[in-house]
């Protein structure tokens, strides 16, 4: 009989140790180290048994095209790459209450119109899904409604049923009976995932599985389980907010910058399709310390406001505090407005807010972060009509972005009459789309246009 050892595995990176430690080594994470038992087999050779030879194909082969299931909501079908592959396993993950179940219920109550579609849940009784549906005026979409646990029935519900899209509402209260660990540990997410996307591959079921996910962001418990699964979405946003933002951030059917907006509202979750007009619609205008930043966001551009205040600091070390963006990339535009530019930044603390809760992760928002900097500090507003973006290198350069010709159609679009970008590397025009371009190739160059007229 093979003799069973306990190893201590921290449940919020996966790896394991020899004995239990209130903090785990590998990612610093406290209490998150649980006593898992495995069986303990000493490795062994592949013995004399030999294996059969491997027929290699041509790349240039020609496969049957994957049929894609769209579920008409365009946002959703747009981060998954153009609807849903048969066979392929996608993860959604998010903070409890953002909306992970409801996106998934309107989707396979969509895609039920097409499709035989089972929703199974863990976490939630039938009537509690009953009831959800009817709030959204879902009740007599044709879903297969379950409320079990165990990874064995499902996996035998789903070869006799031959579902084309099942949802596993979160993997972390899926159970497999011939584990010791308790549901949700490392071990059983894995092992359930592992035997849910074996099973949905061998019958060509699209499969999507929820995931919580921990304080820090990461999907809760295995990294592994992002490696196992086709696609990862993450569905985002502020509880404060209404809206939200499913991301995909890892596709092997689509791209992975693309980005789905909804609102949530009585009647579950709308698309937004006009991001833009949202995140600007509630902007003072005439303010000190706003800047628009014409932002890209996968194909898609989309306009935000990017809010900084800039305001003396009664501490010794001054606060840099900042929502929606990267700190470390704030840092440096601070460094560049100071040993560049000549800003005396210093003992001021610094607060920078993406405005409506979005994320960024351009590096073309520095310039429209050092023009709300510089704005705040000198009082000057940037004119209400002006948009900008732009990369800032170290030297205080500023760098040409992807795509300026979309981020500046948007923008007109949207009823703006200035741009403020970098100087192209030809001489270009300084009128476009109705726009009045100012280009700039230094930092510096932009001080005079926040700067009160002495
Ligand atoms: P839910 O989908 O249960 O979140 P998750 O599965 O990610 O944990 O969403 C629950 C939240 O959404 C809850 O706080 C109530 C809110 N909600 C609405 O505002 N309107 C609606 O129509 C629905 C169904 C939920
Ligand atoms: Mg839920």
């Amino acid at each position: 009989m093979a003799r069973t050892a306990t190893l201590f595995v921290c449940q919020a990176c996966g790896s394991s140790h020899n004995k239990w430690a209130g903090k785990c080594e590998a990612c610093g994470e406290w209490n998150t180290i649980v006593e898992e038992i495995v069986a303990e087999r000493p490795p062994q050779g592949l013995g004399k048994v030999k294996g059969r030879v491997v027929e290699f194909a041509a790349l240039s082969g020609v496969s049957a095209v994957q049929p894609r299931r769209k579920t008409g909501i365009e946002e959703f079908d747009r981060v998954t790459g153009g609807g849903l592959v048969a066979g392929s396993a996608i993860l959604i993950g998010g903070d409890p209450g953002i909306g992970k179940s409801t996106i998934l219920l309107q989707a396979v109550a969509l895609l039920s119109k097409k499709a035989k579609c089972a929703y199974i849940s863990g976490e939630e009784s039938i009537d509690q899904i009953r009831m959800r549906a009817l709030r959204l005026g879902l009740a007599d979409a044709s879903v297969d409604l379950a409320s079990v646990t165990s990874v064995r029935d499902i996996i035998s519900t789903m070869d006799r049923e031959k579902f084309d899209v099942v949802v596993i509402d979160s993997i972390q209260t899926m159970y497999l009976d011939n584990l010791d660990s308790a549901p949700g540990t490392v071990a059983q997410v894995r092992a359930a995932a592992q035997e849910l996307i074996r099973t949905a591959k061998r019958r060509g079921t699209c499969l999507l599985i929820v995931g919580h996910v921990t304080k820090d962001g990461q999907i809760a418990g295995p990294r592994v389980l992002e490696h196992m699964v086709d696609t990862v979405l993450y569905f985002e946003g502020d509880r404060g907010h209404t809206f939200r933002i499913l991301r995909a951030v890892k596709n092997r059917f689509g791209p992975t910058d693309e980005i789905g907006v909804f609102e949530m509202g009585d009647l579950g979750l709308q698309e937004v399709t006009n991001p833009s007009e949202l995140f600007l619609s509630q902007r003072n205008q005439e303010i000190s310390g706003s800047a628009v930043f014409a932002g890209m966001e996968g194909t898609r551009p989309v306009l935000v406001e990017i809010q900084a205040l800039v305001a003396p600091s009664p501490l010794g070390t001054p606060r840099r505090a900042v929502i929606g963006w990267d700190a470390a990339r704030l840092a440096m535009v601070l460094a560049v407005l100071e040993a560049r530019c000549g800003v005396q930044i210093g003992p001021n603390d610094v607060y920078l807010n993406v405005a409506g809760g979005l994320r960024i992760t351009e590096p073309a928002a520095d310039l429209a972060v050092a023009a709300a900097l510089v704005s705040s500090l000198s009082g000057v507003p940037v004119p209400s009509d002006m948009v900008i973006f732009g990369e800032i290198g170290l030297s205080g350069e500023i760098r040409n972005v992807g795509q300026p010709d979309k981020r500046l159609k948007e923008a007109a679009k949207l009823g703006f009459r200035h741009a403020l970008i970098p100087a192209p590397a030809k001489a270009a025009k300084d009128k476009k789309d109705d726009l009045r371009l100012t280009q700039v190739r230094h930092l510096k160059d932009i001080l005079p246009l926040f700067t009160e007229d002495t």
